[in-house]
């Protein structure tokens, strides 16, 4: 005798009759009025919470990419580099940010913001000329190795982003124009 698995197989499937009279909208308002009193007072306070949140901006990081101490200020950034870099980079490592529609909306606009802060305090290409000359080679070792290790641009911002990604030509002109300008600055110390 053979058995069948209970819900193996695609012929058990039964399709469940869905109501196409109602838009998304109604159907989660329907939902909603089927909660429990106590479940529609906590909705209405996530709704009231989340109205007011919207309230709360974070401030835009909306300088320019080219101000007085860009990385080109060293040494001009070849176009085809700056193309990159444009595409990929600068949102989070420069003083200008073009910034998606959902930005808008708290708190993705806090979480996003946070990115670009943290992106920057730790390399941007705007304010490169104001670093020590240590700081400014070991930056460019990390860029090297970033983009060796295939760590950025963050795999966050790829998925919203895809026309960032890297081909494995854009990591080589990038590596290459890391390590020329690396060159520009003393080789560290072989521990
Ligand atoms: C979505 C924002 C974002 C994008 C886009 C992005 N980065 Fe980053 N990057 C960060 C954040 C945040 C950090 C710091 C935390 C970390 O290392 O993960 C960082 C760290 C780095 C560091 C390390 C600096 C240090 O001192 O350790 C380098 C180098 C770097 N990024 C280079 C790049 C390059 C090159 C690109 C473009 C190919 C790029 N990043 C794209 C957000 C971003």
């Amino acid at each position: 005798m053979t058995r069948r698995r209970a819900g193996g197989g695609r012929l058990n499937f039964v399709p469940v009759p869905r109501t196409p009279q109602l838009s998304a909208a109604g159907r989660a308002l329907a939902w909603a009025l089927s909660f429990s009193p106590m479940k529609k007072k906590i909705a209405l306070a996530v709704l009231v919470l989340f109205a007011a949140v919207q309230f709360i901006r974070p401030e835009r990081n909306s300088g320019s990419v080219a101000g007085p101490h860009f990385i080109g200020a060293k040494k001009p950034v070849p176009a085809n580099v700056a193309k990159v870099l444009q595409r990929a980079c600068y949102d989070c490592h420069s003083n200008y940010t073009v910034y998606p529609w959902y930005a808008g909306i708290q708190p993705v606009g806090w979480w996003l913001a946070a990115h670009v802060k943290d992106g920057r305090r730790h390399f941007n290409l705007s304010e490169y000329t104001t670093y020590n000359d240590k700081r400014a080679g070991k930056k460019l070792d990390e860029v090297v190795k970033e983009l060796k290790e295939g760590g950025m641009p963050l795999p966050s911002y790829t998925w919203a982003h895809p026309e960032a990604r890297l081909s494995a030509d854009d990591q080589r002109l990038l590596t290459e124009w890391a390590q020329e300008m690396r060159k520009l600055y003393p080789a560290e110390p072989a521990h």
